[in-house]
C-alpha cells in the first residue's frame, strides 16, 4: 500500500457511496474514553484560571500569561483549554447525553489520545501521564525521569498524541485514517494555541521513529503515536527534575468494544507512513509552495476582544447555517484568512502544502464565485463566478451547510510535493497541516460571532473537476464552512 493507492481507494464518488451499504453497529460502538487501569490517578485542579488574552492576539502570534502558580494548576489549565470536555448534547429520542470537547472530531468519535511527559514541574511528580478527559485527571503510567531521548527533547512538557483508528473506522471504514490525521492536526493546534495563550511556545515533531516511540511509552497496540508536541516557556512553574529511576506502572488498557474489525487498508497506509529509526536522521526540506497573486487585496482584518478562554470553551460545530441574506464583511473574511496564514511551528511545516479555495456565497464587496487565496500576499484571485451554493453543498456530499454558509472552502493539499520531500510520511503532514488550519478557522470564526464546521465528506474527483485542478496542483483534503449558525436543540452547556 502506498499513499497514492490508499488515497485513490478512499475517494468518495456517487458510485462508491451507492456500493457501500454500511450500517452502524451501535452495540459495538467503541468507547470514546481510554483508560489505563490499575495505575495511580492524579487530580488536575478543577476550574483552572481562564486565559484572558484575546484569541485574536493569540491567533496572530502573541503570547499570553498565566496566574497558575504550580505544576498541577498549569497542566490543568493547558488541558482544560485544549482537550477537555466543554459541553454535552442530548439525544432527543432517548434522553441520553454525550460529551463534546474543546478539540473537534469527525463524527465526535475522538480517535486522539493525549499523553504527556512531565519533567521538573512544581508539585507534580516527573513521569509519563495519560489524560482522561471524562474526569479531567491524569493517569500516571510511569514515575521518574523519562527524558524523551528519541527526539532529543528536554522540554519540561512533551505531549505524544496518539490515534486509535478503530474508533473512527467503526463509522467511516477505510476513509477513517484521513480523519484520524485531520483530528491530530486539530488537537495539535488546540494544544499549541493554548500553550501560547498561557505564555509558552510549542514545537511539533512529526518526524520520529514510530515503533520506538510506541515502545518507549508502552502504548497499547491499538494506539499509534502520530505527533509529538514539546511545550516550553518561562510561565511553567519549574523545579529541578527528579534524578530517581523510572518506575513503570503501565496499566491495562480498557477494551473499547466487543469486537474490533480489521481494516487492512488502514493498517497498510499506517505502515507505509511509518519511519524507522534509521530513516529519522534529519528531515529534508520540501520545495517551497508556488506563489501567485490575485486582483483583490484583502483589507486589514477585523479584530475581536473576546478572550481565548471564552472562545475556546464556546467553540462548537454548527449543525447548519441560516441561509438568507445576512452576510460577512470583507474585513471579517480577511481576519479569518489571516489566521490561517500564520507560521505553524513544526519540523514538517517550513514549506506549506495547503492552499484554500473559497466558495463565496455572501461576503460584502465580493461577487459570489470561486476564489483562490494567495496567503503570502493576502490576495484573492477570482477563478469562477456566479452562485456557488448548490455546487458547494453538492460537492460536500450534499450537505446543506456548505450552501447555507457565508463562505465554504475546499482545502487543496499538494500531496505530490509533500511526498517528494518526505516519502509516504508526507501524506500525514499534509493532513496535520490542514487540520491545524481547520482549527484556526474554527476559532477565528467563533471570535467574530460566526459558527463553523469542518467537513471531511466530499466527492474528491468532482471537486477537482469543478475547480479545474490538474493533478500536479494538488488534491482536495478537507472542506469547511463558516456562517451564521442555526441553534442546535441537542446542545447543553
Ligand atoms: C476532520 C473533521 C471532519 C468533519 N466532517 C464533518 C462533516 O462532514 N459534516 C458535519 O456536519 N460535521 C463534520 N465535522 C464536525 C464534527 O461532527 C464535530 O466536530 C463533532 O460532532 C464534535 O462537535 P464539536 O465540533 O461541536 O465539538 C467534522 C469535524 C472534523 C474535525
Amino acid at each position: 500500500m502506498t499513499w497514492r493507492e490508499y488515497h485513490e481507494s478512499t475517494k468518495h464518488s456517487v458510485e462508491s457511496l451507492r456500493r457501500s451499504l454500511h450500517a452502524l453497529d451501535w452495540a459495538n460502538m467503541p468507547d470514546p474514553f481510554r483508560h489505563y487501569e490499575g495505575v495511580p490517578v492524579l487530580d488536575l485542579p478543577a476550574d483552572p484560571p481562564a486565559p484572558e488574552t484575546p484569541v485574536f492576539e493569540v491567533l496572530n502570534g502573541a503570547s499570553g500569561s498565566t496566574s497558575a502558580g504550580d505544576g498541577p494548576t498549569f497542566l490543568s489549565q493547558l488541558l482544560f483549554y485544549s482537550g477537555a470536555i466543554s459541553a454535552s448534547k442530548r439525544v432527543q429520542s432517548t434522553g441520553d447525553r454525550y460529551a463534546l470537547r474543546v478539540n473537534p472530531s469527525s463524527g465526535n468519535l475522538h480517535p486522539t489520545e493525549f499523553h504527556f511527559l512531565a519533567r521538573g514541574l512544581t508539585d507534580w511528580p516527573d513521569g509519563l501521564y495519560h489524560y482522561i478527559p471524562s474526569a479531567h485527571m491524569a493517569e500516571q503510567r510511569a514515575l521518574g525521569d523519562l527524558e524523551m531521548k528519541l527526539t532529543g527533547s528536554s522540554a519540561p512538557i512533551v505531549f505524544v498524541l496518539t490515534s486509535i483508528a478503530w474508533r473512527e473506522a467503526w463509522k467511516y471504514r477505510d476513509r477513517a485514517y484521513r480523519y484520524c490525521l485531520h483530528d491530530i492536526g486539530h488537537a495539535w493546534q488546540a494544544l499549541a494555541l493554548a500553550a501560547n495563550a498561557i505564555g509558552c511556545d510549542s514545537f511539533a515533531v512529526g518526524h520520529f521513529p514510530d515503533d520506538e516511540v510506541a515502545e518507549f511509552c508502552r502504548f497499547n497496540e491499538d494506539e499509534w503515536p502520530m505527533l509529538i508536541v514539546e511545550v516550553r516557556g518561562a510561565s511553567i512553574p519549574l523545579r529541578e527534575p527528579d534524578a530517581r529511576e523510572t518506575v513503570w506502572y503501565g496499566g491495562r488498557a480498557n477494551q473499547l468494544s466487543e469486537e474490533t474489525i480489521a481494516y487492512p487498508a488502514i493498517d497498510g497506509i499506517h505502515n507505509a507512513t511509518k519511519l524507522s529509526n534509521r530513516a529519522c536522521r534529519g528531515i529534508s526540506a520540501a520545495e517551497p509552495a508556488p506563489t501567485g497573486s490575485g486582483e483583490i487585496t484583502l483589507p486589514p482584518p477585523a479584530s475581536s476582544r473576546s478572550s481565548f478562554g471564552e472562545v475556546v470553551r464556546m467553540r462548537r460545530s454548527a449543525l447548519d447555517f441560516r441561509g438568507g441574506t445576512q452576510s460577512m464583511s470583507l474585513t471579517q473574511l480577511s481576519a479569518i484568512l489571516a489566521a490561517t496564514a500564520r507560521p505553524l511551528l513544526a519540523d514538517f511545516a517550513s514549506a506549506r502544502f495547503i492552499q484554500l479555495y473559497l466558495y463565496v456565497h455572501r461576503v460584502d464587496g465580493l461577487q459570489p464565485g470561486v476564489y483562490r487565496h494567495w496567503s503570502e500576499r493576502g490576495e484573492l484571485e477570482r477563478i469562477g463566478s456566479g452562485d456557488q451554493r448548490v455546487a458547494a453543498a453538492g460537492l460536500s456530499l450534499g450537505q446543506d451547510l456548505a450552501g447555507n454558509a457565508c463562505v465554504a472552502f475546499s482545502m487543496i493539499g499538494d500531496l505530490e510535493r509533500a511526498t517528494r520531500a518526505h516519502g509516504d510520511r508526507g501524506y500525514r503532514y499534509v493532513h496535520f497541516e490542514v487540520g491545524a488550519i481547520g482549527h484556526r478557522l474554527y476559532l477565528s470564526a467563533e471570535m467574530l460571532g460566526f459558527g463553523a464546521t469542518g467537513i471531511g465528506a466530499f466527492y474528491d474527483e468532482e471537486v477537482h473537476r469543478y475547480l479545474n485542478l490538474a493533478p500536479d496542483r494538488g488534491q482536495v483534503v478537507y472542506h469547511f464552512a463558516i456562517g451564521y449558525p442555526v441553534s442546535d436543540p441537542r446542545l447543553e452547556a
